[in-house]
């Protein structure tokens, strides 16, 4: 047997995540700023970790319901229903998955038949076609341009219906752009996938990391919450990537089905960050609004610093990323991430490895010191000096 064949051909296909790349070689130097990696840089909240402390001390070892802990999903339906007037009974449609990384593996893996089209916002997060394509489905991108500020199209997402299309997936606050969509336009949005009849996954960790807009959510929308499978979950907002606690809200039927694969593959979140995210919940509002005025600081300045160096930048108003265009070096994505790695060691993520629509562009992440922001600047402009075509 060839080495090849081992392996299925749906994994072949898979290209390695182009993050890891550059996380190899960033290991490997010393003296580097990483602008890269697309997490807080703050620590949990002390009263968070504490919830975890005490669920290890009182001896909370074990396996949870596979839907995760009812105390935490009746919080999560209190917690819905005051942020955003939805409507989830805590019993059959709330499930906590580990990380809003399995709740699209879940969703994908639920909803698609093999041949079934997903139509998917070009850039977009780096999971979101490795998952279509381990669920059998098929990545239909959907191109989103800077002179629409990265928001994708209610028309473009129309024109490239097929009989084939089952869904929609929308991940706004965009991962790598920083965009957040208008409600007018996810009206619109809403109104395609009624008309046609499609689900729509709506992908908003980043729901709370907001600057001066106002993020929708998609359940929200008239008509929608029956057709929706919300996914979203404690990373980002309260600092706990490691904790690894993320939950979808749906109708009974799909939740149902989620679980369905989760209880074979994870069986249930770990029981300490489900414990976690109860205190997240109850008494964790205060420092998310004190993470974002940080956030908020850095962006402002990365956003100046970066427009003041040549590399255009539009104003991200979510998430903790900026996605300035480096066209004035005449260099690839991959080129620019690269060299600037190894030349002035900065290290942030080529735009192409979030999409074709990505190339011209890098992801900056300001999840981190402004004292590190400004010196990654100062060298990112030596660099821009050094390499300017035009
Ligand atoms: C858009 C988006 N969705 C999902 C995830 C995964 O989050 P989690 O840590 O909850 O698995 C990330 C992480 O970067 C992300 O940016």
């Amino acid at each position: 047997m060839k080495k090849r064949d081992l392996i299925s051909k749906r994994v072949r296909d898979i290209s390695p995540s182009g993050i890891r790349k550059f996380f190899d070689l960033l290991a490997s130097m010393e003296d580097v700023i990483s602008l890269g990696v697309g997490e807080p840089d703050f620590v949990t909240p002390w009263n968070i970790r504490e919830a975890g402390i005490y669920s290890l001390e009182k001896g909370y070892t074990t396996y949870t319901s596979n839907y995760g802990l009812l105390e935490l999903r009746e919080e999560l339906a209190h917690y819905l229903k005051a942020r955003y007037g939805l409507d989830y009974d805590p019993q059959s449609e709330l499930l906590i998955t580990v990380g809003v990384s399995e709740g699209v593996d879940l969703a994908m893996r639920a909803i698609l038949d093999p041949g079934d089209e997903i139509l998917v916002h070009d850039p977009g997060y780096v999971s979101y076609m490795p998952c279509t394509i381990l669920a059998g489905g098929i990545f239909v991108p959907v191109p989103t341009t800077i002179e629409d500020d990265f928001k994708v199209k209610a028309k473009d997402i129309e024109r490239r219906i097929t009989p084939r299309t089952k869904a929609i997936l929308l991940g706004y606050p965009n991962n790598p752009t920083g965009a957040v969509m208008d409600r007018e336009e996810l009206v619109k949005i809403a109104e395609v996938a009624q008309r046609h009849n499609l689900l729509v996954i709506s992908d908003e960790v980043y729901d709370r990391l907001v600057y001066g807009v106002e993020h929708t959510s998609l359940p929200s929308l008239p008509g929608m919450k029956e057709r929706t499978i919300l996914l979203s979950g404690f990373s980002k907002a309260y600092a706990m990537t490691g904790w690894r606690i993320g939950y979808a809200a749906a109708g009974e039927e799909i939740i149902e089905a989620m679980v369905k694969i989760h209880q074979y593959t994870m069986l249930c979140a770990p029981i300490m960050g489900q414990m976690a995210a109860i205190e997240a919940l109850k008494t964790g509002g205060t420092q998310v609004e004190e993470m974002v005025a940080e956030y908020d600081k850095r962006r402002r300045i990365m956003v100046q610093g970066l427009n003041d160096i040549g590399l255009t930048c539009f104003e991200p108003r979510g998430a903790f990323y900026t996605f300035p265009s480096i066209k004035s070096t005449g260099l690839s994505s991959e080129d620019f991430a690269e060299r600037l790695l190894l030349e002035d060691k900065v290290a942030v993520v080529p735009g192409s490895t979030f999409g074709q629509c990505g190339e011209g562009h890098v992801r900056c992440c300001y999840a981190t010191s402004l004292a590190e922001i400004e010196e990654a600047l100062e060298r990112m402009g030596r660099f821009v000096k050094r390499h300017r075509s035009i």
